[in-house]
């Protein structure tokens, strides 16, 4: 029997990674899993007479899926799916935690890895003149992406203008990296190292890519290799982005983790493909039952 599969996004961001998409259903055909693209919005979840249930399109699911691709971010659906026994890649505990900045932080702190002081705060907070730190400084929300939500702070003008800005938002605040415009993303499947992608942005602190920043292709020293690896412990990773930022003396600082990792600059630096080795990983991983749920 065929290995069947659910390819998950939310509809913005379906259009925008169409090609992506369309390149999972094609390394999919190959390897011979049926998989189906689904949009988020067409699935309910909860419970039903007491037990845990998934509706697509309003009717109860009459065969569940072998596993579930999530790209999307909505953690409690990662769980549903693990709590029905459906291997979801993924993971809630990586989706749960990555998404959230301040809880990535916070579960990684204590485990020797370089990462910049860390405060979890409120929007709200920043005016009570409570600021565990000096200007400049970094503040962003706790689950923005892309750059959007991430600003410099440098006096208190600055300050009052992203609070209003921010309103109540949950989000935290860092000193300043020195290298800024630079970060390095790492990309990993499973506990392997796939490639690594040094982004970097001339006319911005922030490397994000999708605000114009340049990328290339980047060769992990065994120091380097030392910080990611105690990262990939520290979890059961189906496919990440790991984030640094340098410090003064060109060493890695850890930033974030993408749970939802965009590949573009992985395309763009190598001949990678990122899609096939992903469904090759997920096979793997339900033939030999090793996913844990
Ligand atoms: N503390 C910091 N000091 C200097 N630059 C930073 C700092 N935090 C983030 N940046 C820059 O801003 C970019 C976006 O921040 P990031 O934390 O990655 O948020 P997002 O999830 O929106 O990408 C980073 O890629 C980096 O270039
Ligand atoms: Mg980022």
């Amino acid at each position: 029997m065929k290995t069947k599969g659910w390819l998950i996004y939310e509809e913005e961001h379906a259009k925008k990674n169409k090609a992506f998409i369309d390149w999972f259903l094609d390394e999919a055909k190959e390897l011979h899993i049926k998989l189906d693209f689904i949009l988020q919005d067409r699935i309910s979840f909860g419970v039903q007479n007491n037990e845990l249930v998934i509706l697509l399109d309003e009717a109860p699911l009459i065969e569940t899926p072998d596993f579930v691709i999530m790209r999307n971010i909505d953690p409690l659906f990662n769980e549903q799916l693990e709590r029905m026994k459906i291997p979801c890649f993924n993971s809630h505990h990586v989706s749960a935690i990555c998404n959230d900045k301040a809880k990535t932080h916070q579960y990684l702190a204590g485990k020797g890895i370089p990462m910049l002081d860390t405060y979890f705060t409120t929007a709200d907070e920043l005016l009570t003149g409570n600021l565990p730190l000096p200007f400049p400084f970094v503040i962003k929300t706790r689950t923005g992406r892309g750059g959007g939500d991430v600003f410099m702070v440098e006096n208190t003008e600055q300050l009052e203008a992203i609070h209003d800005q921010l309103s109540n938002r949950f989000i935290i605040l860092q000193p300043l990296a020195r290298s800024l415009g630079k970060d390095l993303r790492v990309y990993v499947l499973g506990e392997e190292i796939v490639g690594a992608v040094l982004r970097s942005n001339q006319k911005s602190f922030k490397a994000n890519y999708t605000l114009g920043g340049q990328a290339e292709t980047y060769v992990l020293n065994e120091a380097e290799l030392t910080v990611v690896n105690k990262i990939i412990q520290q979890f059961e990773f189906g496919l990440v982005g790991i984030d640094f930022l340098f410090d003064e003396d060109g060493s890695l600082l850890f930033n974030e983790i993408e749970d939802v990792v965009g590949c573009r600059t992985l395309c763009l630096t190598s001949d990678i493909n990122i899609v096939k080795r992903y469904l090759e990983f997920i096979l793997q991983k339900l033939a030999t039952g090793e996913k844990s749920i």
